[in-house]
């Protein structure tokens, strides 16, 4: 295996380790840029109008590009993604006592699997409002000490022995200690991220698995790692963005994390928002450009929705289309379904593939069963918001929305190397 290859899985590891949260990923991401010459705007700023390599944060959304070396209304290629997960987060009234147990009381977000939450040693992680004079100013926190664990029940006190049903209002609170006294949670964080408890108005905390991402199987050419739906695409993107912005081409190279995937995308920084539209027409008004110039770009505009997919599961093969098997480590995912749940035409397909053969990258073709449902991505989303021909891609994966998901290691690197290949197109 190509050295390469090593470093670009564990540098995912890492990745993944450092952005328990949407927030997180996009203070991740903000790093990486900034370590390679981007500048932070800032919406509520004017824009330069001189090229160069730009990124703004709304939220848990990111959007980045490059105009260095590109013509003033040259097209965009966009490669899209998410930036959150389903996993379990903390209520507005989180502290609970329960038969001499404290509890802190949590709930899903998106599609969490469950089980796959329990007896783990789970940390803090996500944002808080805190009061400064009579302004409110936001605050990263994370806190990576093992406070909080669901507990499973006994075997032995399951009706059948085959499982249990796990109620999501009753069997997710998470304990964080015993006695009677009962203990304010929020004011442990604000203790921990350093701020005055009486100070914190509002806050988006959720829970992380502390176990740290690993390269595993004999030959390590496997990533164990929680979230990588999507951060699989995080890392690769940022990774495909950096390398366009190294060798310009034709067309504008952007990368467009979006917060809220996993619950519909409808909200201020979701994909369902005017975020990419806006900052689009930004960048081309920046330039001296004008509305009409804004569409003729946009006409001649196309974006890869990245998000993971399934590769065939060894012990439920009969879960997957017959004649589709996707492997790990055997390339990315062109993901086609015909209700359009994923965006893919043939005219997108030709782009990603093109993509895939100008990077030396092998291309796997997935469709869903047509007797299960298929899940969707932003693709549709962005397509029908923006009038963008869109194409969706991913890299395989097992354990899509367990709290620990499993990936090949090469496939890192040919993900990343086919989407760079996709932002800067050859003539
Ligand atoms: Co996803």
């Amino acid at each position: 295996m190509p050295s390469t290859t090593w470093a670009d899985a564990q540098g995912l590891c890492a990745f993944v380790d450092a952005s328990p949260s949407p927030f997180h990923v996009c203070a991740t991401v903000s790093m990486l840029l900034t370590g390679n010459g981007f500048t932070e705007l800032h919406e509520t700023d004017s824009w330069p109008g001189e090229p160069g390599r730009y990124f703004l944060v709304r939220g848990g959304s990111l959007i980045a590009w490059s105009t260095e070396g590109v013509g003033r209304t040259a097209p965009f290629r966009i490669v899209g993604g998410h930036t959150d997960s389903p996993n379990l987060r903390v209520k507005q009234h989180p502290d609970l006592s329960s038969a001499g147990w404290q509890l802190v009381g949590l709930e899903p977000y998106g599609g969490a699997w469950l089980n796959s939450w329990l007896d783990r040693d789970l940390g803090i992680s996500g944002r808080l409002s805190v009061r400064a004079g009579n302004t409110v100013q936001e605050k990263l926190v994370r806190v990576d000490e093992p406070i909080l664990r669901v507990p499973q029940l006994a075997i032995h006190l399951s009706e059948d022995r085959k499982g249990v049903h796990l109620d999501p209002q009753r069997h997710l609170n998470g304990v964080w200690g015993v006695g009677t006294e009962r203990r304010s949670f929020i004011d442990f964080v604000a203790e921990r991220a350093e701020v005055p408890a009486d100070a914190v108005l509002g806050w988006e905390l959720m829970t992380h698995d502390l176990a740290p991402s690993a390269l595993v199987g004999t030959e390590q050419d496997l990533v164990s790692a929680p979230r990588l739906d999507n951060q699989g695409t995080c890392y690769a993107g940022t990774q495909a963005l950096l390398s366009a912005a190294e060798r310009p081409g034709d067309q504008v190279p952007v990368l467009a994390l979006f917060d809220h995937e996993e619950v519909g995308s409808m909200s201020d920084r979701g994909a369902f928002s005017d975020l990419l539209s806006t900052v689009l027409e930004r960048i081309v008004l920046g330039r001296g450009g004008g509305r009409e110039e804004f569409l003729q770009t946009m006409a001649g505009s196309i974006c890869a929705s990245g998000d993971m997919a399934h590769a065939t599961h060894p012990n439920y093969p009969d879960r997957h289309e017959p004649a589709h098997h996707i492997a790990v480590n055997g390339g990315p995912v062109l993901k086609v379904n015909q209700n359009l749940r994923y965006a893919t035409d043939a005219a997108g397909a030709g782009a990603f593939a093109l993509a895939c053969d100008q990077a030396g990258v092998p291309l796997q073709r997935y469709v869903h069963r047509a007797d299960l449902p298929c899940g969707s991505t932003i693709g549709p989303i962005t397509a029908s918001r923006t009038g963008l021909s869109t194409v969706d891609v991913g890299a395989a994966q097992l354990g899509m929305h367990s709290s620990r998901e499993l990936m090949g290691a090469r496939d890192v690197r040919a993900y990343s190397d086919a989407l760079a290949a996709f932002l800067t197109p050859t003539a």
